[in-house]
């Protein structure tokens, strides 16, 4: 197939197009220290007092990236799976604005969501790969993650453009709200995130994913864990593995393995530990809990992190902003799943019982 170019599979192409595709999402959005969305002028958020982020699948996991570090600015912030808005949400007004994230802008259960939000009265924003989707149509407001078109069914490069656009849509946002405050170390993020590209480029030329991925197959179950940001990176890295090794994953919360899921941890049970910079000491000590049960742990971040010493392995990203160590921690993830998946000789541009979008509820 000529469109996978020298790549077996599109997911391998996507996930190394990612340099590019990030460099398009960054593109124009920081000038002169600030975050600049054309289409969302200074002031547009400026009556806003509750963000409730709703999307699905892998989307939900960028979208409790941006609902973090909103959260952390201040705001009333809420992440509600599309699908289970009706009962989940909290009460909307006009002085909500709900962010509908959707790589495909054509997911059912968002849509049902968003609609379902403005007739309670609330204001929306779509946050989308496709210009011309449904959402961009219906939402008030739409932005792009500009990651360009996506074959493989697990999604890649749309997480990382998606955590991307929503981390920058929070800085505008927090900019915007009176009672918000934006990041206090902002400037030295935004400088960072000028890098984030060449740092995806490093990952992937020194990556020891494939290798680690054949050491580490033949076990009984996979889990993933993290704290704060590494907590969605975790979630994440284990819906990726299932989708396409059929193997089972499990992402919990650092903290929250001890609350019932180290009853199923062994010796056969590897733990990727998602590590940022942030945060961290709780990934540890639940780390040399379940270490101390069998488990080896497989330590993903920058190095010199808080596990390095306690980890029996380690995949190293460059250092960087907590807030861009997470995205290159899920880089090292998608190769470990694309691996794992390969050698376990799975049909992975089309894992079974499982579609790129799904248009009913
Ligand atoms: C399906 C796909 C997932 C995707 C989810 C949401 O379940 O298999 O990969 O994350 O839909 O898709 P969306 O287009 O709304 O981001």
């Amino acid at each position: 197939d000529a469109g996978k170019g020298e790549y077996d599979h599109y997911m391998l192409k996507e996930i190394h197009n990612q340099p590019t595709s990030l460099s398009n999402t960054i593109e124009g959005r920081v000038e002169d220290g600030d975050v600049v969305f054309e289409d969302l002028p200074a002031g547009t958020f400026a009556e806003i007092e509750t963000v409730q982020f709703v999307a699905c699948g892998t989307s939900y996991h960028a979208a409790m990236y941006g609902a973090q570090l909103l959260r952390k600015a201040g705001l009333r912030t809420e992440v509600i799976r599309a699908s289970e808005y009706e009962s989940a949400a909290g009460p909307v007004d006009e002085n909500t604005l709900v962010v509908a994230v959707t790589q495909s802008g054509e997911t059912a259960d968002t849509l049902d969501a968003v609609r379902t939000a403005t007739d309670r009265g609330a204001r929306s924003l779509a946050v989308t790969n496709v210009v011309g989707s449904t959402i961009s149509r219906e939402a008030d407001d739409a932005i792009y993650i500009r990651a360009g078109p996506e074959v493989g069914v697990a999604a890649t490069k749309t997480y990382s453009s998606q955590a991307v656009t929503l981390t920058l849509l929070t800085q505008r946002i927090a900019a915007d709200v009176p009672e918000a405050t934006p990041a206090a170390d902002r400037e030295a993020m935004l400088a960072e995130l000028q890098h984030l590209p060449e740092y995806v480029e490093q990952v992937l030329e020194s990556t020891r994913a494939e290798t680690l991925a054949e050491e580490t197959l033949d076990n009984d179950s996979y889990f993933f864990i993290g704290n704060g940001l590494g907590h969605s990176v975790a979630l994440e890295g284990a819906l990726k593995f299932k989708e396409i090794t059929y193997e089972h994953a499990e992402g919990f919360a650092s903290g929250q393995l001890k609350h019932g899921p180290l009853a199923l941890v062994t010796e056969a049970s590897p733990i990727f530990a998602v590590v940022t910079g942030d945060g961290d000491e709780k990934t540890k000590t639940n780390a040399i809990e379940a270490q101390s049960r069998g488990a080896p742990i497989v330590a993903v971040g920058p190095e010199e992190h808080a596990l390095v010493d306690v980890a029996d392995e380690n995949l190293s990203v460059p250092a960087t902003h907590p807030v861009w160590a997470g995205l290159l921690a899920n880089v090292q993830l998608q190769l470990v799943s694309y691996h794992a998946a390969e050698l376990l000789e799975r049909p992975i541009d089309k894992p079974r019982n499982l579609a790129k979008s799904v248009t009913v509820e």
